[in-house]
C-alpha cells in the first residue's frame, strides 16, 4: 500500500511540475493578462520596460500603467516613484528599475502603494574574475560568458549576444548597473584592440539595460604592451601612454565606466615598484579618465611578507593616504581585513578613511564557503557586515552608512560583488547560489534590506510552482507558504552560520588545505611556503592554546578599531564569541560564557555545523513534492556532498587541534568517524603533494 502511494505521489509530482534547469533564474513569471502601457517616449531602455510589462504582467487584466519621465528632486539618480497608476522617474533607466520593482511586487504579492524608491549606492557592480582564455579565477560555474580561447575567440556569435542579453536583463532586474569584465589579476592584453572591440560588442548588448562596462587593467601595461621602458606613474611618457589609451577606449566604448586595479598585491605590479604611492598610481589613471567621466576603483587588498599582522596591513598602508586621492578614485575594500573568510570582523578602513570615497567589495562566488557545492546563503553575512557599527562618527556609523554617502559626502558611492556566474546552464553551479547573485543586487540597491526579506522574495520568485499559474491562480497557497517557503527560508538563513560552525567557528579563519580553499587543512604548511599563506599562521594552535592575539599584547590590530570596539574586542570577556579567536589566543580550558571550556565549545560547534547540514538534507527531502525533479535532485546531490565535506571539516579540525589540547572530545557530541591520518593522506593524494 505504502509503495503504491509513493509511486503515485512520484508520478503525480513528475507529471505536474515541469523540470526546470534554472536558466531563467528569478525571472520565471510570465504574464497572466493584458496591460495597457501608456508612455509617450520610446528609447531602447523604455522599449525594454514596455516589453517587460507586457510579457510579465500579473496585475488586473486590462489595467493601464503610465510611465512618466519627469524631474523630481526627491527622486535620486536611478530611483523612481511607484504608485498604483504607474511609474515616474528622472531617467529612462529609472523607469526600467521601477518596472522591475512593480513586476516583482506583483509576483511575490507585495502591495504597491505610492512610494519613492532610491538606490543606496550610485554604482552597483559585479566584478568578474574572468581570464581572457575563458577560465575564471575562483569560478565554480563553468567558463566565462565573455571570453574564450581558440580560433573563434573574437567572433561575436548570436549565441553570445543572447546570453549577454539574458545576463543584462537579470542584472537590471535587481538593480546592478556595472560589470568589470575581466580578472583583477589582469592581462595586459585586455587593453589591446581585439579585446577592446569585443568589449564594445558586449557593451552594446548591456547598454539598454543600464549596465556599464569597466575593465581590470595591469599597472605595468605601458611597458608590457606599450613597449615603454618603464610603467612609473610619474614618467611623462607613461602618463601620455595612459592618456592616449583611455582616449582610444572611449572612442570604441563611449560610455566606458573606468578601471579596477589590483596593484602591489599578490605579485601584481604597482606604483610602489617605482617608489611611488598608491595615491600616485591611482591619481595618474584618474586624471586620464576624468575628461570622459570615468572612475578608478583602486583595491586596498594589499599585504606583504612582513612581520606585521596581515590583518593590519591594508589599514597601515592606506590610512596615511586619506585625502590624497582624486575625487574620481574610489578605494575598494574587501568586507573583512583578511580575505572573504566565512566570518571576519569588518575591515577597520570603513569609516576611518573620511576624506576618500570607499566602496565595499563582497565575494558572491563562494571561494571560502564551499564553492558551488555547499548551500550557503550569503545575505546573512552581508547584512551582518553592512549593519556593523564602526562608531567612527558616533553610534550608528554602520558600514552601510559610512559607504553610502549618509555620513561622508563621497563624490561617488559604490559597492562591488565578485561574480559567481559562468557558462553553466543555471549560471551559478548551484541553484541556491543564484540567491547570492540576487541578494547582492538587492542589497546594492537597498543596503537596509534584511536577509529574511531577500530570502522570502527569492524563494517565491524561484520556486513558485508554475502549475498554479496555469490554473489561473497566482495566490500562494497556505500549504506552499507553510510547508515549502517557511522551512526553506529557515534553512537559507541558518546556512551561513552552519558553514561557519563546521569550518571555522569562534573566529578561526583561513585554515584551508592548500590554495583551492575548499577542504580543511589546519596542518597545511609546506616547506618554503610564505607563512601568511599557511593555516598555522592564522590559528596559532599550540599546547598553551589557540587563536591569534590581536590585542595590545599581540599584533594590536584592535587599535585600528574605534572605541568602544577597541576595548570590547580587547577583552575576551566582552569580545563576541563569534570573533573570539580572531582577536585572542586563549588556553584550551578558557571558560566560555556558557561555562563550557573553549575546547568543548569548539568541538560542540564543529559538530553542530554538521548536524545543521544533515537537518538541511532532511528538510530538502521533505519538500520534494513542491520542487521539479531536475532541481530537486540537483540540490539533493549537492547537499549530500556538503554533508560529507562538513563531516571531514569537523573530524579534521577536532582531531588536529586535539593533538594540542590533549583534552577528550565531549561525550555529548557525535564521535568523529574519519581518522586524521586518512584525511591528510587523501588530501596529499588529491593535491599531488
Ligand atoms: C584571494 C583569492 C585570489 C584573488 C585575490 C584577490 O586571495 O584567492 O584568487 O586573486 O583574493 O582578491 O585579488
Amino acid at each position: 500500500m505504502k509503495v503504491t502511494i509513493s509511486i503515485f505521489i512520484l508520478l503525480f509530482v513528475a507529471h505536474n511540475i515541469q523540470a526546470e534547469d534554472g536558466h531563467e533564474l528569478w525571472l520565471r513569471g510570465k504574464s497572466t493578462g493584458s496591460v495597457n502601457v501608456v508612455c509617450s517616449k520610446s528609447s531602447p531602455t523604455i522599449n525594454i520596460a514596455k516589453l517587460e510589462l507586457q510579457q510579465c504582467w500579473r496585475g488586473e487584466t486590462g489595467a493601464s500603467v503610465i510611465l512618466t519621465i519627469k524631474q523630481d528632486k526627491l527622486i535620486k539618480s536611478d530611483g523612481f516613484k511607484l504608485s498604483t497608476e504607474g511609474i515616474q522617474a528622472n531617467t529612462d533607466l529609472g523607469i526600467l528599475y521601477g518596472v522591475y520593482e512593480l513586476l516583482r511586487r506583483q509576483q511575490i504579492e507585495e502591495t504597491v502603494k505610492m512610494e519613492i524608491v532610491n538606490p543606496s549606492y550610485e554604482l552597483r557592480l559585479l566584478n568578474h574574475w574572468d581570464n581572457l582564455n575563458g577560465s575564471i579565477e575562483r569560478g565554480y560555474a563553468g567558463y566565462s560568458i565573455f571570453w574564450r580561447k581558440g580560433k573563434d575567440a573574437f567572433d561575436v556569435t548570436e549565441k553570445d549576444k543572447v546570453l549577454w542579453k539574458e545576463y543584462a536583463r537579470a542584472n537590471a532586474s535587481i538593480g546592478i548597473n556595472g560589470a568589470v569584465l575581466d580578472n583583477v589579476n589582469a592581462s595586459p592584453l585586455m587593453l589591446t584592440v581585439e579585446y577592446l572591440e569585443r568589449v564594445k560588442a558586449i557593451a552594446e548588448v548591456l547598454r539598454p539595460y543600464g549596465i556599464k562596462t569597466y575593465l581590470s587593467v595591469k599597472f605595468s601595461s605601458p611597458s608590457l604592451i606599450g613597449r615603454l621602458k618603464t610603467s612609473d606613474p610619474s614618467d611623462p611618457k607613461v602618463i601620455e601612454w595612459w592618456n592616449s589609451k583611455v582616449k582610444e577606449i572611449y572612442k570604441i566604448i563611449p560610455d566606458f565606466g573606468g578601471f579596477l586595479i589590483k596593484a602591489n598585491s599578490e605579485g601584481q605590479p604597482g606604483p610602489q615598484d617605482f617608489g611611488r604611492t598608491h595615491a600616485d598610481g591611482a591619481n595618474m589613471l584618474a586624471d586620464a579618465l576624468k575628461p570622459f567621466g570615468g572612475i578608478v576603483m583602486w583595491r586596498a587588498f594589499v599585504y606583504k611578507t612582513s612581520d606585521e599582522d596581515r590583518a593590519k596591513q591594508a589599514y597601515s598602508e592606506f590610512m596615511p593616504l586619506d585625502g590624497q586621492f582624486r575625487d574620481n578614485v574610489i578605494i575598494q575594500v574587501k568586507n573583512g581585513p583578511i580575505d572573504f573568510q566565512p566570518r571576519e570582523p569588518f575591515s577597520p578602513l570603513f569609516g576611518a578613511m573620511k576624506k576618500t570615497s570607499v566602496m565595499p567589495e563582497l565575494q558572491i562566488t563562494q571561494e571560502y564557503l564551499g564553492h558551488s557545492i555547499h548551500l550557503v546563503f550569503l545575505a546573512s553575512m552581508w547584512e551582518e557586515f553592512l549593519k556593523s557599527d564602526t562608531y567612527q562618527e558616533g553610534e550608528g556609523s554602520t558600514v552601510a552608512r559610512c559607504t553610502d554617502g549618509s555620513i561622508f559626502s563621497q563624490t561617488h558611492t559604490a559597492i562591488a560583488g565578485v561574480s559567481n556566474i559562468g557558462l553553466d546552464t543555471n549560471w551559478c553551479g548551484h541553484h541556491f547560489a543564484q540567491a547570492n547573485w540576487y541578494a547582492f543586487g538587492r542589497l546594492a540597491w537597498n543596503n537596509k534590506l534584511n536577509s529574511e526579506q531577500i530570502a522570502n522574495e527569492w524563494i517565491r520568485l524561484t520556486f513558485y510552482n508554475k502549475l498554479e499559474e496555469n490554473n489561473g491562480s497566482i495566490t500562494f497557497s497556505d500549504d506552499w507558504l507553510e510547508n515549502f517557503l517557511a522551512p526553506i527560508k529557515k534553512m537559507m538563513l541558518e546556512s551561513r552560520e552552519a558553514a561557519v560552525n563546521y569550518m571555522m567557528p569562534l573566529g578561526l579563519h583561513h585554515i584551508f588545505a592548500a590554495n583551492e580553499h575548499y577542504g580543511p587543512g589546519p596542518w597545511w604548511a609546506p616547506k618554503g611556503m610564505r607563512k601568511d599563506w599557511t593555516p598555522p599562521y592564522y590559528h596559532q594552535a599550540s599546547k598553551d592554546g589557540i587563536g591569534f592575539d590581536r590585542t595590545s599584547s599581540g599584533s594590536n590590530a584592535v587599535s585600528q578599531y574605534h572605541e568602544p570596539l577597541k576595548s570590547q574586542y580587547s577583552d575576551p570577556k566582552t569580545c563576541p564569541d563569534e570573533l573570539l579567536l580572531w582577536f585572542h589566543h586563549l588556553p584550551w580550558n578558557f571558560q566560555m560564557k556558557d561555562e563550557r571550556s573553549l575546547w568543548d565549545e569548539m568541538c560542540y560547534r564543529y559538530d553542530e555545523g554538521l548536524q545543521q547540514v544533515r537537518k538541511f538534507q532532511k528538510l530538502w527531502d521533505q519538500v520534494q513534492s513542491y520542487v521539479d525533479s531536475e532541481r530537486f535532485i540537483h540540490v539533493q546531490n549537492k547537499l549530500s556532498e556538503q554533508s560529507v565535506n562538513a563531516q571531514v571539516w569537523k573530524d579534521a579540525c577536532i582531531l588536529y587541534f586535539q593533538q594540542f589540547s590533549e583534552m577528550p572530545i565531549p561525550y555529548y557530541i557525535e564521535p568523529t568517524v574519519n581518522s586524521l591520518e586518512d584525511i591528510i593522506e587523501a588530501d596529499k593524494k588529491r593535491l599531488g603533494r
